[in-house]
């Protein structure tokens, strides 16, 4: 889907810079026309040369280049792409676009478009938690700048913890969810990560979408999940100031403004995402995760012949829910999931909420007459402990919203 599309790439300072080669030749190779923007600082992390060789294009470095702007100019720099994609996003240059300077191309240029912006951040951990980093991010997540990543692990710096650059394959599957997209009107009710809401200072992971599990290299098994459930529980908690990390699999919902997309495939990949994602306060399993993969994946796409239809082998994937629910040092304080059930669907929910340890869980109605999988509309029994509370049909924004409250009360409580 990304064939003969645009991308305004800029690279800012920072030694993920490497990794935005790799980034380069993985859009090339998917036939996007990639066009680059380095800041001074870039340049000392890999030269205009190598991004040249790999854009097969010019770079442009220098606000003040008389042959640049007489041949392109910095306006139509920035309106002719698709998408704007900032990776590396150091602090500064993040600090730089909240605050709306133009100082040098790569400011002049983001303030100029109106095309959407995809930022991948990559700092030191402890820049990346500094408040003044974080006030930044919202600021540029209330105009709709969407963010991938950052990551945790080891970092440049040999500290430990979040501030690593998305992967390149994670930053691709986040342009494509972007370009796919409508785009997304920033607002707060929808996500802004509101600075000092009722649920600032706490971390929130939310699943969404449905995961696809490959039977060979063009075929999978998934399920009709559009992720619009999960991805406006992502954007209410955001919307009340929690950091969200939103892990997803392949949706067309644009991705909150404001929320950590990780964008992922398999169920294997959203548990490996889910536990670098900890800790996190409040954990909201809204996916609609397949219960089985293809026990061994073809290598090659396999072929009809005379012996009939393959046999298919299953295995069962990792409950991602249970597996967090029951984590032993850092499970959330607030593990919530959901249930999709066609039948004796609160007694179904209350067993499965016993079985997987989950807090509170939240029953819907999948039957394909209920219109619950891929529209607009759902109804849920909250089921805690031994109460249940039927809410009426809402919209799922409005289901969404009804449990971003529900959960800041919780936390409100001693
Ligand atoms: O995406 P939409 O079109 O908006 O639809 C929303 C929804 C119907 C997908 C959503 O409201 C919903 O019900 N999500 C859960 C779907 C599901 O997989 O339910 P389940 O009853 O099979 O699983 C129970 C819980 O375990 C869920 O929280 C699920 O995320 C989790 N699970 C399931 C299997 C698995 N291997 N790992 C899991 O974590």
């Amino acid at each position: 889907m990304l064939h003969g599309r645009r991308v305004l790439l800029i690279l800012s300072g920072g030694i993920a810079a490497y990794k935005s080669l790799d980034l380069i030749r993985r859009l090339r190779e998917r036939g996007v026309a990639v066009r680059a923007v380095m800041t001074a600082a870039a340049t000392h992390f890999v030269t205009p040369l190598a991004v040249a060789a790999l854009c097969e294009d010019k770079v442009y470095t220098d606000l003040w280049s008389l042959t640049d702007e007489s041949e392109m100019g910095h306006i139509r720099l920035s309106r002719e792409a698709d998408l704007v994609v900032v990776a590396p996003a150091s602090a500064d240059l993040i600090a730089r676009m909240a605050a709306g300077l133009a100082d040098d191309l790569a400011t002049t240029v983001l303030l100029a478009s109106d095309k959407r912006v995809l930022i991948a951040p990559t700092m030191n951990l402890v820049m990346w938690a500094h408040p003044a980093t974080q006030a930044n991010l919202a600021t540029l997540a209330s105009r709709g700048v969407v963010r991938v990543g950052p990551g945790s692990g080891e970092l440049a710096c040999g500290e430990i913890g979040s501030g690593r650059m998305a992967e390149p394959a994670e930053i691709v599957t986040a342009i494509e969810q972007v370009l796919q997209a409508p785009p997304a009107l920033p607002s707060r009710a929808s996500g802004g990560g509101e600075v000092g809401g009722r649920l600032a200072g706490r971390r929130a992971l939310v699943t969404s979408g449905p995961t696809r599990e490959p039977i060979d290299p063009v075929r999978y098994i998934s399920n009709h999940s559009s992720g619009k459930q999960g991805h406006a529980i992502a954007a209410a908690l955001a919307g009340l100031g929690a950091d969200t990390v939103l892990v997803s699999g392949p949706t067309q919902e644009p991705p909150p403004p404001g929320v950590q997309l990780v964008p992922i495939e398999t169920a294997a990949e959203m548990l490996t995402a889910c536990e670098a994602a900890l800790p996190v306060d409040i954990a909201v399993m809204a996916a609609a995760v397949a219960d089985w993969r293809v026990e061994s994946v073809a290598g090659h796409k396999l072929k009809k012949d005379a012996k009939g239809p393959p046999m298919l082998r299953l295995a069962e994937n990792p409950d991602i829910l249970a597996t967090i629910a029951q984590r032993a040092n850092d499970r959330p304080r607030l593990v919530i999931g959901f249930a999709a059930e066609t039948e004796d669907i609160v007694e179904n929910a209350r067993a499965k909420r016993a079985r997987k340890r989950c807090d509170w869980i939240l029953a819907n109605d999948v039957s394909p007459s209920s219109g619950t999988f891929g529209g607009d509309r759902n109804t849920i029994h909250l089921v805690e402990g031994g109460t249940v509370e039927h809410w009426p049909v809402m919209t799922k924004k409005e289901v969404a919203a009804r449990l971003a409250q529900r959960i800041s009360e919780y936390f409100d409580r001693p």
